[in-house]
């Protein structure tokens, strides 16, 4: 079969995976392949264990893939055959040399472009689809442009998704942005990008820019994300202060239609790979240009995400009379959010290498993130007494105390009075996301530490 347009997508993680899957879903007369470095990774894409785990995201590769939608691990080939290709490659903190621990590391992005130049026999359209550094399309302007008979487009196509609800983020987004070039080439890669998204995204919501507003707005997205965040959980400290009620504030708060209800739930802090990476991004791209009041006020952010966590550590402390040395504490959940096995950042690893530093002993459970969870701990080589255990039920059992890190709804719906009676005495429950009835957890029994709201003790 003719395919009518031949897509390439390179890079296949939380980003790359289900964005790719969405083209070839809704536009089943193009082809899209999807390559990446990876070869367990592809093989897990082949496989009915997909790599990454996204509620709807198996119907979708089930309609899709070996009809237009192809994992491979043939970059070469990939770029060779493809003329749109969709860099969807990996952009961590650098954790070495100038920068490390603030500026992006552009290492996997730069290979990728040095890849696209050796590889191209044809032109090809370029479209930087993760987060970048504002000018990083003029970076690959520039090693691209070392290849004088091929031509190449880059445009920037910044990913709003948020992980958990990728596939409806992706078939219903609030807006597509397609930053580009003012030159014909660039308004006709433009063009043929629009066309793409134009089968299934209203035409009011594909939004067109220059490349540098894009790349900014994606930075900027995230970073009024997470300033929000940061904002509801500084004042979630002042409520444990003042007997004010969290939940209430941000309800009040909410109700202005000028500042609307969303992202206002106070939590343990933020995590996932976008925040803190491109917050600091940002900070570093601020101090670079010599905006040093303007980078403080985005480094604000952070650290209130880190004071919010130790304060979560350090009111277990406290509740637990000072000491938490061989006691046992479940950790409810691990992943940094809901519905998604992706521990990248979460709160859970601070809070486990917090008391496994107290001597404490913890028992994780998850119902997706437990392979994550032993990859971190050994990753950031976090030792202690460690077990994971999936059902929750058996995790509690002989705990003293339950700390819930991840709002995952089966949560909600535990028989607190079953999991009680298992539990050392007394004992206590650290609901870091607020997800709880904390009025009748009280009334079983435990001793309840909410975020931002009165505790409920019973001494
Ligand atoms: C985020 C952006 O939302 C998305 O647009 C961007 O493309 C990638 O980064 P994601 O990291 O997947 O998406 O998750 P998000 O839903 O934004 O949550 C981030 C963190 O904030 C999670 O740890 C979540 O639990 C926490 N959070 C979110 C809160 O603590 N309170 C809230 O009210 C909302
Ligand atoms: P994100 O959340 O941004 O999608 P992931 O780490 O989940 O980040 O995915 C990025 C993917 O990009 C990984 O699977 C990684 O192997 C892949 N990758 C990194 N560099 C290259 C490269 N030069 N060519 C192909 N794939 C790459």
């Amino acid at each position: 079969m003719k395919f009518e347009k031949n897509i390439l997508g390179i890079g296949a993680g939380y980003v790359g995976g289900p964005s790719m899957a969405i083209i070839a879903y809704k536009c089943p007369t193009y082809k899209v392949t999807v390559v990446d470095i990876n070869p367990q990774r592809i093989a897990a894409w082949n496989s009915d264990d997909l790599p990454v785990y996204e509620p709807g995201l198996d119907a979708v590769i089930a309609a899709t893939r070996g009809k237009n939608l192809f994992f491979s691990a043939d970059i070469e080939a990939g770029i060779r055959e493809n003329d749109i290709i969709f860099v969807n490659v990996n952009t961590p903190i650098k954790m070495f040399g100038a920068g490390a621990g603030m500026a992006t590391d552009l290492q996997y992005w730069e290979k990728t472009a040095r890849q696209i130049l050796q590889y191209s026999r044809s032109s090809k359209i370029v479209i930087e689809k993760g987060t970048f550094p504002v000018k990083t399309a003029l970076a690959m302007e520039r090693i691209l442009s070392n290849n004088k008979t091929v031509h190449f487009d880059v445009l920037s196509n910044p990913e709003f998704l948020s992980e958990g609800t990728a596939l409806k983020d992706l078939e219903n987004p609030d807006r597509v942005l397609i930053g580009f070039r003012e030159t014909e080439s660039g308004i006709k890669a433009r063009d043929t990008l629009v066309e793409i998204y134009a089968n299934w995204v209203p035409r009011e919501r594909i939004i067109t820019s220059n490349i540098w507003s894009s790349e900014l707005s994606k930075l900027v997205s995230n970073a009024f994300l997470a300033q929000r965040i940061s904002s509801i959980n500084a004042i979630s400290a002042f409520c444990e202060k003042t007997d004010a009620d969290i939940t209430e504030v941000a309800r009040i708060v909410g109700m202005d239609s000028r500042l609307g209800n969303k992202f206002l739930n106070a939590s343990v802090g933020f995590g996932g790979s976008c925040f803190k990476k491109d917050i600091l991004s940002l900070v570093y791209l601020c101090r670079h240009y010599n905006l040093n009041e303007v980078a403080d006020y985005w480094e604000g952010v952070i650290k209130i995400n880190q004071y919010q966590q130790e304060r979560f550590i350090l009111n277990m402390l406290n509740a637990m009379f000072n000491t938490i040395t061989g006691k046992k504490i479940c950790l409810f959940g691990f992943a940094f959010k809901a519905n998604t096995g992706d521990t990248r950042e979460s709160p859970a690893i601070f809070v486990a290498r917090r008391l496994l530093e107290e001597q404490a002993e913890i028992v994780i459970s998850d119902p997706k993130a437990l392979k994550n969870a032993r990859n971190d701990l050994q990753l950031e080589g976090i030792a202690g007494k460690v077990s994971y255990i999936e059902d929750p039920y058996e995790a509690a059992q002989g705990c003293h105390a339950i700390a819930v890190l991840t709002e995952w709804d089966i949560y909600r719906d535990l028989d607190f009075q079953k999991i009680y009676g298992t539990m050392t005495k007394p004992t206590f429950i650290f609901d870091g996301r607020n997800i709880l009835d904390h009025e009748k957890l009280f009334k079983i029994g435990f001793n309840v530490y909410p975020i931002g709201k009165p505790a409920l003790v019973h001494f």
